[in-house]
């Protein structure tokens, strides 16, 4: 089997994927990568046509190119969300979709925390980082006030599965207060952090640091919007590490700028990278950072690894990991 078995990568953020070609070459496997970001459809198409796995990272898997592959059994969301992904289109025609929600858990949960750090202490905060004001021969704290102590403060986590639930461990030894809202909060995880869950205006309303880490979907696209926000406290920051399309940017801007909450650290847009013309690019309330919450050399690795004993498993039979759509499994059974 693993003579005709072909892999190929659509897009990759990684410098190369030498280590990737070397490990498939040893199992025989045939390997193809690309960058097809940007690129039309139907070059797309072309080049996974005959492929056993396809493996994406920010290509759009619609079913259009879902319909045209000839052998493709499973795909493989390089990352923690799939919302790219025609998921439907997918299971229509028995494909496997699995992705990697366990490599950077910590990573994000750190990065959320450390923005809200960040909101809280403004060591860096809109434009201005203190190391070079001091190296200017300025000594002044003027630039941060108000600031209001972050203990005994409220911070509200929206979604609270892997990476939310670390965020509410990780803040526990701060001194903050916790609330959650998950409407599909699993039981384990609130039993074992004893969560009762509020509703998302009550979190908007109680809250002076909102933390967003749920999936983008129907549900949860622009859960941030015009209402919510104007639930928030004038003092209240947001902090977005999920992905972009759970907040309107464009009701955020003016919140913003109207000072109808304080602040908001984004890691993550609709379209990255953003346009220069992006509402909160330049505004003095806002901290960005370039979707980088996943990041670091171990999580880089560990996603590498993981993609690999994904294919593998399947070469060798097993089954899948994490699937998305394991009803596709039974259904072959
Ligand atoms: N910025 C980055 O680099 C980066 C990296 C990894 C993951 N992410 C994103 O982080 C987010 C969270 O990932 P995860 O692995 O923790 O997901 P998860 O599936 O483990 O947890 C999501 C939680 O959200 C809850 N939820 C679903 N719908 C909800 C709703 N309408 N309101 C409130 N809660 C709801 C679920 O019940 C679940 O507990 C995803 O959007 C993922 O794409 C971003």
């Amino acid at each position: 089997m693993a003579g005709e078995f072909k892999v190929v990568v659509t897009d990759y953020i990684e410098a190369d994927l030498d280590w990737e070609r070397e490990q498939l070459a040893k199992r025989g496997v045939g390997f193809e990568c690309y960058q097809l970001k940007q690129a039309p459809e139907e070059e797309v198409m072309r080049l996974t046509a005959d492929a056993d796995v396809v493996v994406v990272n920010m290509v759009k898997v619609t079913p259009r190119l879902v319909d045209s592959w000839t052998k493709c059994r499973m795909v493989i969301r390089h990352g923690a969300g799939y919302d790219n992904v025609n998921v439907q289109a997918l299971t229509d025609r028995g494909i496997v979709l699995e992705y990697i929600p366990d490599y950077c858990q910590h990573e994000v949960a750190e990065h959320a925390i450390a923005l809200m750090f960040a909101c809280c202490r403004k060591v860096v905060w809109g434009r201005g980082v203190f190391d070079d004001s001091v190296a200017r021969g300025e000594w002044d704290f003027k630039p941060i006030v108000p600031m209001f102590r972050m203990a005994g403060s409220t911070v509200g986590i929206i979604g609270c599965g892997r990476i939310g639930s670390l965020v509410y461990r990780k803040m526990s030894a701060t001194g903050v207060k916790l609330m959650v809202c998950d409407p599909y909060l699993s039981e384990r995880t609130r039993e074992e952090l004893n969560i009762e869950p509020v509703s998302l205006e009550e979190l908007c309303k109680s809250s002076d640091l909102v933390t967003l880490h749920t999936p983008l979907n129907d549900e949860t696209r622009g859960i941030i919007n015009a209402k919510s926000l104007s639930w928030m406290k004038p003092t209240a920051y947001l902090v977005n590490t999920s992905r972009g399309g759970m907040v309107d940017h464009d009701a955020l801007a003016d919140a913003l700028k109207s000072r109808s909450i304080a602040g908001a650290a984004i890691d993550v847009f609709e379209k990255e990278p953003p346009n220069s013309d992006f509402p909160l690019i330049g505004l003095d309330n806002v901290i960005i950072t370039p979707h980088l919450s996943w990041y670091s050399k171990d999580a880089e690795q560990t996603i590498r690894e993981k993609i690999l004993e994904d294919i593998f498993r399947m070469i060798d039979g097993l089954s899948p990991r994490i699937p998305v759509n394991p009803e596709v499994l039974r259904a072959s059974k």
